[in-house]
Protein backbone atom coordinates (compact mmCIF):
# COMPACT_ATOMS: atom_id res chain seq x y z
CA UNK A 1 0.00 0.00 0.00
CA UNK A 2 1.50 3.79 -0.85
CA UNK A 3 5.22 3.74 -1.89
CA UNK A 4 8.00 3.93 -0.15
CA UNK A 5 10.07 7.20 0.44
CA UNK A 6 13.03 6.03 -2.11
CA UNK A 7 10.30 5.72 -4.72
CA UNK A 8 8.17 8.48 -4.31
CA UNK A 9 11.25 10.73 -4.38
CA UNK A 10 12.82 9.51 -7.40
CA UNK A 11 10.45 9.82 -9.93
CA UNK A 12 11.67 14.03 -11.30
CA UNK A 13 9.51 15.87 -9.02
CA UNK A 14 10.08 18.14 -6.47
CA UNK A 15 7.89 18.04 -3.59
CA UNK A 16 6.80 19.78 -0.69
CA UNK A 17 5.57 19.65 2.40
CA UNK A 18 1.73 19.85 1.59
CA UNK A 19 2.35 17.74 -1.33
CA UNK A 20 2.89 14.61 0.56
CA UNK A 21 1.18 12.57 3.21
CA UNK A 22 2.11 9.64 5.06
CA UNK A 23 0.19 6.42 5.67
CA UNK A 24 -1.12 5.97 9.25
CA UNK A 25 1.13 2.67 11.11
CA UNK A 26 0.57 0.37 13.75
CA UNK A 27 0.22 2.20 17.79
CA UNK A 28 1.86 0.05 20.52
CA UNK A 29 2.70 3.12 23.00
CA UNK A 30 1.14 6.09 24.75
CA UNK A 31 1.76 9.47 23.25
CA UNK A 32 3.76 10.14 25.93
CA UNK A 33 6.47 7.12 25.16
CA UNK A 34 7.38 9.46 22.16
CA UNK A 35 11.32 10.58 22.75
CA UNK A 36 11.68 14.00 20.04
CA UNK A 37 15.50 14.41 21.96
CA UNK A 38 17.71 14.50 18.84
CA UNK A 39 21.00 16.20 17.55
CA UNK A 40 21.66 19.38 16.29
CA UNK A 41 25.17 18.39 14.86
CA UNK A 42 27.65 15.48 15.65
CA UNK A 43 28.28 17.18 19.35
CA UNK A 44 25.53 18.69 19.87
CA UNK A 45 22.12 16.87 21.73
CA UNK A 46 18.92 19.12 22.17
CA UNK A 47 15.59 17.92 23.56
CA UNK A 48 13.13 19.31 21.26
CA UNK A 49 14.28 19.19 18.16
CA UNK A 50 13.62 23.23 17.63
CA UNK A 51 15.61 25.67 15.79
CA UNK A 52 15.18 29.63 15.35
CA UNK A 53 16.40 30.98 12.56
CA UNK A 54 19.32 33.76 12.61
CA UNK A 55 16.75 36.26 11.64
CA UNK A 56 16.61 40.08 12.41
CA UNK A 57 12.95 39.00 13.11
CA UNK A 58 13.51 36.41 14.99
CA UNK A 59 16.66 35.44 16.87
CA UNK A 60 17.89 37.85 19.42
CA UNK A 61 18.19 37.42 23.40
CA UNK A 62 15.06 36.66 24.50
CA UNK A 63 14.27 34.07 21.98
CA UNK A 64 17.72 32.23 22.26
CA UNK A 65 16.60 32.50 26.56
CA UNK A 66 13.24 30.77 25.25
CA UNK A 67 14.58 28.11 22.94
CA UNK A 68 17.35 27.18 25.44
CA UNK A 69 15.11 26.70 27.97
CA UNK A 70 12.79 24.86 26.03
CA UNK A 71 15.26 22.58 25.38
CA UNK A 72 15.83 23.60 22.12
CA UNK A 73 18.36 26.47 20.21
CA UNK A 74 18.44 30.04 19.08
CA UNK A 75 20.62 31.39 16.27
CA UNK A 76 21.76 34.80 17.00
CA UNK A 77 21.82 36.33 14.13
CA UNK A 78 24.35 38.68 12.08
CA UNK A 79 22.77 41.61 10.62
CA UNK A 80 24.73 43.93 13.16
CA UNK A 81 28.14 44.96 14.50
CA UNK A 82 30.12 42.10 15.76
CA UNK A 83 30.41 43.64 19.24
CA UNK A 84 26.49 43.45 19.01
CA UNK A 85 26.17 40.32 18.22
CA UNK A 86 28.88 39.43 20.90
CA UNK A 87 26.69 41.34 23.39
CA UNK A 88 23.46 39.61 22.16
CA UNK A 89 25.25 35.57 22.85
CA UNK A 90 26.70 37.03 26.60
CA UNK A 91 23.06 38.26 27.21
CA UNK A 92 21.79 35.43 26.84
CA UNK A 93 24.05 33.17 28.15
CA UNK A 94 24.18 34.39 31.44
CA UNK A 95 20.60 34.07 31.82
CA UNK A 96 18.39 31.14 33.20
CA UNK A 97 14.86 32.80 33.15
CA UNK A 98 13.16 33.26 29.95
CA UNK A 99 12.32 36.80 30.75
CA UNK A 100 11.26 39.27 28.23
CA UNK A 101 12.77 42.27 30.48
CA UNK A 102 13.44 45.60 29.12
CA UNK A 103 14.59 47.71 32.45
CA UNK A 104 14.77 51.14 32.48
CA UNK A 105 18.62 52.52 33.51
CA UNK A 106 19.63 56.13 34.91
CA UNK A 107 22.59 57.80 35.67
CA UNK A 108 22.61 59.19 39.42
CA UNK A 109 22.27 62.76 37.68
CA UNK A 110 19.36 62.23 35.43
CA UNK A 111 15.78 62.84 36.37
CA UNK A 112 12.83 61.25 35.43
CA UNK A 113 10.71 62.79 32.74
CA UNK A 114 7.47 61.36 33.31
CA UNK A 115 5.47 58.41 34.38
CA UNK A 116 5.76 57.07 30.63
CA UNK A 117 8.99 55.61 31.93
CA UNK A 118 7.48 53.24 33.87
CA UNK A 119 5.18 51.90 31.10
CA UNK A 120 7.39 48.69 30.64
CA UNK A 121 8.95 48.49 33.76
CA UNK A 122 8.12 48.82 37.94
CA UNK A 123 11.09 50.80 38.41
CA UNK A 124 13.74 52.40 37.22
CA UNK A 125 17.70 51.17 37.99
CA UNK A 126 20.22 53.36 38.75
CA UNK A 127 23.69 52.76 37.65
CA UNK A 128 26.99 55.34 37.29
CA UNK A 129 26.95 54.57 33.40
CA UNK A 130 23.17 55.28 33.15
CA UNK A 131 23.09 51.58 31.65
CA UNK A 132 23.23 48.00 32.12
CA UNK A 133 27.39 48.37 32.18
CA UNK A 134 28.24 49.37 35.38
CA UNK A 135 27.48 48.57 39.17
CA UNK A 136 24.04 49.13 40.12
CA UNK A 137 23.83 52.16 42.46
CA UNK A 138 20.13 52.59 43.55
CA UNK A 139 16.02 51.72 42.80
CA UNK A 140 13.64 54.13 41.88
CA UNK A 141 10.45 52.72 41.90
CA UNK A 142 7.16 54.55 40.84
CA UNK A 143 5.90 55.31 43.88
CA UNK A 144 8.99 57.28 44.95
CA UNK A 145 8.64 59.42 41.62
CA UNK A 146 4.93 59.59 41.80
CA UNK A 147 5.46 61.13 46.05
CA UNK A 148 8.03 63.82 44.79
CA UNK A 149 6.88 67.38 44.84
CA UNK A 150 9.75 68.68 41.97
CA UNK A 151 9.68 66.18 39.34
CA UNK A 152 13.38 67.26 37.96
CA UNK A 153 15.09 66.22 41.35
CA UNK A 154 18.11 63.72 40.47
CA UNK A 155 17.17 60.30 41.27
CA UNK A 156 20.35 60.03 43.25
CA UNK A 157 18.37 62.35 45.61
CA UNK A 158 15.61 59.78 46.42
CA UNK A 159 16.43 56.48 44.87
CA UNK A 160 16.56 53.14 47.07
CA UNK A 161 20.61 52.97 47.75
CA UNK A 162 22.29 49.36 47.67
CA UNK A 163 19.17 47.31 46.63
CA UNK A 164 18.73 44.01 47.00
CA UNK A 165 19.70 41.85 43.93
CA UNK A 166 19.72 38.32 43.43
CA UNK A 167 22.41 36.37 40.95
CA UNK A 168 21.58 36.26 37.11
CA UNK A 169 22.03 32.26 37.24
CA UNK A 170 19.09 31.74 39.21
CA UNK A 171 16.71 29.81 38.15
CA UNK A 172 12.78 30.53 38.18
CA UNK A 173 12.22 28.21 40.56
CA UNK A 174 15.12 30.20 42.88
CA UNK A 175 14.28 33.80 41.56
CA UNK A 176 10.20 32.80 42.71
CA UNK A 177 11.20 31.39 45.95
CA UNK A 178 13.76 34.89 46.51
CA UNK A 179 10.98 37.22 45.59
CA UNK A 180 8.60 35.06 48.41
CA UNK A 181 10.65 35.16 50.84
CA UNK A 182 11.85 38.60 50.91
CA UNK A 183 8.31 40.01 50.09
CA UNK A 184 9.32 41.61 47.11
CA UNK A 185 7.61 42.69 43.70
CA UNK A 186 10.61 42.53 42.12
CA UNK A 187 14.31 42.16 42.02
CA UNK A 188 17.03 43.13 39.51
CA UNK A 189 19.10 40.27 38.34
CA UNK A 190 22.58 40.63 38.49
CA UNK A 191 25.43 39.09 37.00
CA UNK A 192 28.02 37.97 39.54
CA UNK A 193 31.45 38.34 37.99
CA UNK A 194 30.96 41.98 36.67
CA UNK A 195 27.41 43.25 38.77
CA UNK A 196 26.13 43.96 35.06
CA UNK A 197 22.18 43.88 35.56
CA UNK A 198 20.74 41.30 33.07
CA UNK A 199 17.11 41.40 33.96
CA UNK A 200 14.40 42.51 36.31
CA UNK A 201 12.30 39.67 37.99
CA UNK A 202 8.80 40.47 38.52
CA UNK A 203 5.73 38.55 40.91
CA UNK A 204 4.08 39.47 37.12
CA UNK A 205 6.67 37.18 35.77
CA UNK A 206 5.83 34.55 38.28
CA UNK A 207 2.27 34.42 37.42
CA UNK A 208 3.17 34.22 33.75
CA UNK A 209 5.36 31.40 33.50
CA UNK A 210 3.62 29.32 36.24
CA UNK A 211 0.47 29.37 33.72
CA UNK A 212 2.96 28.26 30.68
CA UNK A 213 3.02 24.07 30.45
CA UNK A 214 5.87 22.93 32.89
CA UNK A 215 9.17 23.34 31.41
CA UNK A 216 11.21 20.11 30.47
CA UNK A 217 15.18 20.22 30.60
CA UNK A 218 16.84 23.18 29.18
CA UNK A 219 19.53 22.93 26.35
CA UNK A 220 23.22 24.02 28.77
CA UNK A 221 26.39 23.73 27.35
CA UNK A 222 29.44 22.52 29.33
CA UNK A 223 30.17 25.81 30.83
CA UNK A 224 26.33 25.02 32.69
CA UNK A 225 25.10 28.07 30.61
CA UNK A 226 22.20 28.01 28.29
CA UNK A 227 23.24 26.93 24.72
CA UNK A 228 23.47 29.42 22.00
CA UNK A 229 24.14 29.46 18.71
CA UNK A 230 25.58 32.50 15.75
CA UNK A 231 25.36 33.06 12.17
CA UNK A 232 28.18 34.45 10.69
CA UNK A 233 29.28 34.72 6.81
CA UNK A 234 32.18 33.61 4.90
CA UNK A 235 33.77 36.62 3.77
CA UNK A 236 37.31 37.31 5.29
CA UNK A 237 36.07 39.92 7.69
CA UNK A 238 34.15 37.34 8.77
CA UNK A 239 37.04 35.39 10.84
CA UNK A 240 37.83 38.13 12.73
CA UNK A 241 33.41 38.35 13.88
CA UNK A 242 33.87 34.59 14.37
CA UNK A 243 36.88 35.73 16.85
CA UNK A 244 34.05 37.81 18.76
CA UNK A 245 31.16 35.19 18.80
CA UNK A 246 33.74 32.08 20.41
CA UNK A 247 34.72 34.87 23.05
CA UNK A 248 31.34 35.57 23.56
CA UNK A 249 30.47 31.66 24.39
CA UNK A 250 28.37 30.69 21.16
CA UNK A 251 28.07 26.78 21.45
CA UNK A 252 28.01 26.55 17.54
CA UNK A 253 28.08 28.79 14.58
CA UNK A 254 26.02 28.54 11.29
CA UNK A 255 27.58 29.31 8.08
CA UNK A 256 24.70 31.57 6.64
CA UNK A 257 24.49 31.12 2.78
CA UNK A 258 21.36 30.53 0.84
CA UNK A 259 23.78 28.28 -1.87
CA UNK A 260 26.42 26.61 0.54
CA UNK A 261 28.18 24.45 -1.94
CA UNK A 262 30.74 27.69 -2.34
CA UNK A 263 34.23 27.64 -2.03
CA UNK A 264 34.40 30.62 -0.01
CA UNK A 265 32.20 28.33 2.81
CA UNK A 266 34.11 25.05 2.49
CA UNK A 267 37.49 27.03 2.91
CA UNK A 268 35.71 28.99 5.98
CA UNK A 269 34.41 25.16 7.29
CA UNK A 270 38.16 24.30 7.46
CA UNK A 271 39.04 27.73 8.76
CA UNK A 272 37.32 27.08 11.75
CA UNK A 273 37.88 23.46 12.42
CA UNK A 274 41.64 24.23 12.08
CA UNK A 275 41.03 27.20 14.37
CA UNK A 276 38.44 25.97 16.84
CA UNK A 277 38.38 22.45 17.39
CA UNK A 278 35.93 22.60 19.50
CA UNK A 279 33.57 24.50 17.70
CA UNK A 280 30.88 22.77 15.62
CA UNK A 281 30.05 24.45 12.39
CA UNK A 282 27.14 23.82 10.25
CA UNK A 283 27.18 24.28 6.76
CA UNK A 284 24.73 25.81 4.35
CA UNK A 285 22.16 25.51 2.62
CA UNK A 286 21.92 22.95 0.72
CA UNK A 287 19.40 21.14 -1.18
CA UNK A 288 21.41 18.16 -3.06
CA UNK A 289 23.24 15.48 -2.67
CA UNK A 290 26.33 16.80 -4.19
CA UNK A 291 26.29 19.86 -2.70
CA UNK A 292 25.91 17.84 1.00
CA UNK A 293 28.59 15.28 -0.09
CA UNK A 294 30.79 18.80 -0.36
CA UNK A 295 30.28 20.09 2.77
CA UNK A 296 30.33 16.96 4.57
CA UNK A 297 34.03 16.70 2.88
CA UNK A 298 34.78 19.64 3.93
CA UNK A 299 34.32 19.25 7.79
CA UNK A 300 30.33 20.24 8.35
CA UNK A 301 29.15 18.93 11.60
CA UNK A 302 25.39 19.67 10.59
CA UNK A 303 23.41 20.53 7.50
CA UNK A 304 20.98 23.23 6.79
CA UNK A 305 18.62 22.05 4.34
CA UNK A 306 16.38 24.16 2.25
CA UNK A 307 16.40 26.98 -0.60
CA UNK A 308 13.74 28.98 -1.47
CA UNK A 309 11.10 27.11 0.85
CA UNK A 310 10.99 30.17 3.43
CA UNK A 311 7.61 31.91 3.66
CA UNK A 312 9.52 35.39 2.70
CA UNK A 313 11.66 34.21 -0.05
CA UNK A 314 11.72 34.66 -3.60
CA UNK A 315 15.05 33.50 -4.15
CA UNK A 316 13.23 30.44 -6.60
CA UNK A 317 11.60 33.18 -8.04
CA UNK A 318 14.72 35.26 -8.70
CA UNK A 319 17.12 32.99 -9.65
CA UNK A 320 15.50 29.63 -10.92
CA UNK A 321 17.36 27.82 -8.33
CA UNK A 322 16.08 25.86 -5.64
CA UNK A 323 14.19 22.45 -4.54
CA UNK A 324 10.67 21.48 -3.03
CA UNK A 325 11.46 20.93 0.55
CA UNK A 326 10.45 17.67 1.43
CA UNK A 327 12.39 16.15 -1.42
CA UNK A 328 15.50 18.45 -0.53
CA UNK A 329 14.91 17.04 3.34
CA UNK A 330 14.90 13.55 1.99
CA UNK A 331 17.67 13.67 -0.58
CA UNK A 332 20.51 15.29 1.47
CA UNK A 333 19.38 13.22 4.67
CA UNK A 334 19.44 9.75 3.13
CA UNK A 335 23.04 10.98 2.03
CA UNK A 336 23.90 12.95 5.52
CA UNK A 337 22.90 9.91 7.42
CA UNK A 338 25.14 7.93 6.05
CA UNK A 339 28.17 10.15 7.28
CA UNK A 340 26.86 10.82 11.10
CA UNK A 341 25.56 14.54 9.64
CA UNK A 342 22.73 15.48 11.52
CA UNK A 343 20.40 17.69 9.11
CA UNK A 344 18.67 20.95 10.11
CA UNK A 345 15.14 21.52 7.36
CA UNK A 346 15.27 25.07 7.32
CA UNK A 347 12.09 27.07 5.93
CA UNK A 348 8.27 26.32 4.92
CA UNK A 349 7.11 25.01 8.55
CA UNK A 350 3.71 26.44 8.73
CA UNK A 351 2.04 24.04 11.30
CA UNK A 352 3.12 20.48 13.95
CA UNK A 353 2.28 18.47 10.60
CA UNK A 354 4.93 20.03 8.38
CA UNK A 355 7.68 19.00 11.53
CA UNK A 356 6.17 15.56 11.64
CA UNK A 357 6.75 15.45 7.98
CA UNK A 358 10.68 16.97 8.20
CA UNK A 359 11.59 14.82 10.80
CA UNK A 360 10.13 11.81 9.61
CA UNK A 361 11.79 12.43 6.06
CA UNK A 362 15.38 12.34 7.92
CA UNK A 363 16.08 16.13 9.33
CA UNK A 364 17.41 15.73 13.21
CA UNK A 365 15.61 19.09 13.67
CA UNK A 366 13.58 22.32 11.80
CA UNK A 367 14.25 25.26 11.61
CA UNK A 368 12.05 28.30 12.00
CA UNK A 369 11.31 31.80 11.09
CA UNK A 370 7.95 33.09 10.10
CA UNK A 371 6.60 30.03 12.82
CA UNK A 372 8.05 31.89 15.61
CA UNK A 373 8.06 35.22 14.28
CA UNK A 374 5.53 37.46 15.66
CA UNK A 375 5.85 35.52 19.18
CA UNK A 376 6.24 37.85 22.65
CA UNK A 377 10.64 36.62 22.42
CA UNK A 378 11.31 38.11 18.90
CA UNK A 379 12.49 41.08 18.24
CA UNK A 380 10.97 44.27 17.90
CA UNK A 381 7.27 46.85 18.97
CA UNK A 382 3.85 45.26 18.42
CA UNK A 383 1.67 47.28 16.24
CA UNK A 384 -1.77 47.23 14.86
CA UNK A 385 -3.06 46.69 11.91
CA UNK A 386 -7.00 46.48 11.16
CA UNK A 387 -7.98 45.52 14.68
CA UNK A 388 -5.02 43.46 14.59
CA UNK A 389 -1.99 42.66 16.78
CA UNK A 390 0.93 42.19 14.83
CA UNK A 391 4.85 41.98 14.17
CA UNK A 392 7.11 42.69 11.44
CA UNK A 393 9.14 39.65 9.96
CA UNK A 394 11.25 40.22 6.81
CA UNK A 395 13.53 37.94 4.69
CA UNK A 396 17.28 38.72 4.86
CA UNK A 397 17.59 39.16 1.37
CA UNK A 398 14.97 41.82 1.62
CA UNK A 399 16.35 44.84 0.57
CA UNK A 400 15.43 46.33 4.00
CA UNK A 401 17.22 43.96 5.78
CA UNK A 402 20.24 44.10 2.80
CA UNK A 403 20.24 47.72 3.50
CA UNK A 404 21.25 46.85 7.33
CA UNK A 405 24.05 44.78 6.43
CA UNK A 406 22.57 41.39 5.49
CA UNK A 407 23.45 41.07 1.62
CA UNK A 408 26.65 38.84 2.07
CA UNK A 409 24.61 35.79 2.68
CA UNK A 410 22.69 36.59 -0.84
CA UNK A 411 26.53 37.05 -2.21
CA UNK A 412 25.34 40.73 -2.83
CA UNK A 413 28.30 42.18 -1.03
CA UNK A 414 30.90 43.39 -4.02
CA UNK A 415 27.96 44.26 -6.33
CA UNK A 416 26.44 48.01 -6.98
CA UNK A 417 23.30 46.76 -7.23
CA UNK A 418 21.15 44.79 -5.20
CA UNK A 419 17.92 42.72 -5.87
CA UNK A 420 16.18 41.15 -3.55
CA UNK A 421 15.62 37.68 -2.12
CA UNK A 422 12.62 38.05 0.04
CA UNK A 423 10.18 40.29 1.16
CA UNK A 424 8.56 42.06 4.17
CA UNK A 425 6.23 41.20 6.06
CA UNK A 426 4.06 40.82 9.47
CA UNK A 427 2.87 38.32 11.24
CA UNK A 428 -0.26 37.86 14.06
CA UNK A 429 0.65 38.11 17.66
CA UNK A 430 1.43 34.75 18.92
CA UNK A 431 1.93 34.99 22.46
CA UNK A 432 5.31 33.02 23.79
CA UNK A 433 7.03 30.52 22.34
CA UNK A 434 7.00 28.83 26.12
CA UNK A 435 3.02 28.08 25.53
CA UNK A 436 2.97 27.36 21.78
CA UNK A 437 6.15 25.18 21.69
CA UNK A 438 5.41 22.60 24.13
CA UNK A 439 1.47 22.25 22.62
CA UNK A 440 3.21 22.09 19.20
CA UNK A 441 5.51 19.32 20.45
CA UNK A 442 2.70 17.72 22.09
CA UNK A 443 0.85 17.85 18.39
CA UNK A 444 4.43 16.54 16.73
CA UNK A 445 4.48 13.61 19.08
CA UNK A 446 0.88 12.56 18.22
CA UNK A 447 2.12 12.49 14.42
CA UNK A 448 4.99 10.09 15.95
CA UNK A 449 2.69 7.88 17.68
CA UNK A 450 -0.04 7.29 14.28
CA UNK A 451 3.06 6.31 12.37
CA UNK A 452 4.29 3.73 14.96
CA UNK A 453 7.55 5.83 15.35
CA UNK A 454 8.75 6.49 19.29
CA UNK A 455 11.49 8.70 18.29
CA UNK A 456 13.20 10.05 15.43
CA UNK A 457 15.88 7.45 15.19
CA UNK A 458 13.10 4.87 14.60
CA UNK A 459 11.04 6.99 12.22
CA UNK A 460 14.02 7.19 10.35
CA UNK A 461 14.31 3.20 10.54
CA UNK A 462 10.85 2.89 9.41
CA UNK A 463 11.44 5.17 6.36
CA UNK A 464 14.56 3.62 5.35
CA UNK A 465 13.32 -0.32 5.58
CA UNK A 466 10.27 1.00 3.54
CA UNK A 467 7.72 -0.12 6.51
CA UNK A 468 6.41 3.47 6.26
CA UNK A 469 4.27 4.20 2.76
CA UNK A 470 3.46 7.80 1.37
CA UNK A 471 1.64 9.50 -0.77
CA UNK A 472 0.90 12.37 -3.20
CA UNK A 473 -1.75 14.17 -2.55
CA UNK A 474 -3.99 15.80 -5.43
CA UNK A 475 -5.11 19.43 -5.12
CA UNK A 476 -8.77 18.39 -4.22
CA UNK A 477 -6.75 15.71 -1.58
CA UNK A 478 -5.00 18.71 -0.28
CA UNK A 479 -8.17 20.84 0.18
CA UNK A 480 -9.51 17.93 1.31
CA UNK A 481 -7.13 17.48 4.56
CA UNK A 482 -7.51 21.16 5.50
CA UNK A 483 -10.89 22.96 6.88
CA UNK A 484 -13.18 22.93 3.92
CA UNK A 485 -16.96 23.58 3.92
CA UNK A 486 -17.44 26.13 6.21
CA UNK A 487 -19.02 29.01 6.48
CA UNK A 488 -17.32 31.16 8.67
CA UNK A 489 -19.25 32.55 11.59
CA UNK A 490 -19.01 34.68 14.78
CA UNK A 491 -20.74 33.28 18.02
CA UNK A 492 -23.07 36.50 17.82
CA UNK A 493 -25.08 35.26 15.17
CA UNK A 494 -26.02 31.77 16.63
P1 LIG B 1 10.22 30.28 7.30
O1 LIG B 1 9.39 29.57 6.29
O2 LIG B 1 10.39 29.51 8.57
O3 LIG B 1 11.69 30.36 6.64
O4 LIG B 1 9.77 31.67 7.52
C1 LIG B 1 12.80 30.83 7.32
C2 LIG B 1 14.05 30.58 6.49
O5 LIG B 1 13.99 31.30 5.26
C3 LIG B 1 15.33 31.60 4.82
N1 LIG B 1 15.37 33.03 4.53
C4 LIG B 1 15.31 33.53 3.28
N2 LIG B 1 15.29 32.92 2.08
N3 LIG B 1 15.17 35.04 1.03
C5 LIG B 1 15.25 33.70 0.94
O6 LIG B 1 15.24 33.16 -0.17
C6 LIG B 1 15.19 35.72 2.21
O7 LIG B 1 15.12 36.94 2.25
C7 LIG B 1 15.27 34.92 3.39
N4 LIG B 1 15.35 35.24 4.71
C8 LIG B 1 15.39 34.06 5.37
C9 LIG B 1 16.26 31.21 5.95
O8 LIG B 1 16.85 30.00 5.59
C10 LIG B 1 15.32 31.08 7.13
O9 LIG B 1 15.81 30.23 8.14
Amino acid sequence: DGFSADRLFNQGYSYTYDDVIFLPHYIDFPTDAVNLSTKLTKNIDLYIPCVSSPMDTVTESSMAVAMAALGGIGIIHYNNLPFEQAALIRSAKSRRIPLISDPIFKSPSDSIDSIDEFASSPCVFVTESGNSKSKLLGVVSKSDWESLTDKETPVSDFMLGSPVSAPSKYSFEQAAAFLAAKKLDYVPLVREHDGEVVDLFTTHDVQRIHGYPKLGLPSLGPDGEFMVGAAVGTREQDKERLEHLVKAGANVVVLDSSQGNSIYQIEMIKYVKRTYPELDVIGGNVVTVYQAQNLIQAGADALRVGMGSGSICTTQEVCAAGRGQATAVYKVSSIAEQSGVPVIADGGIANSGHIVKALVLGASTVMMGSFLAGSNEAPGAYDYQDGCRIKKYRGMGSLEAMTKGSDARYLGDTSKLKVAQGVVGAVADKGSVLKFIPYSMQAVKQGFQDLGASSLQSAHDLLRTKVLRLEVRTGAAQVEGGVHNLVSYTKKSF
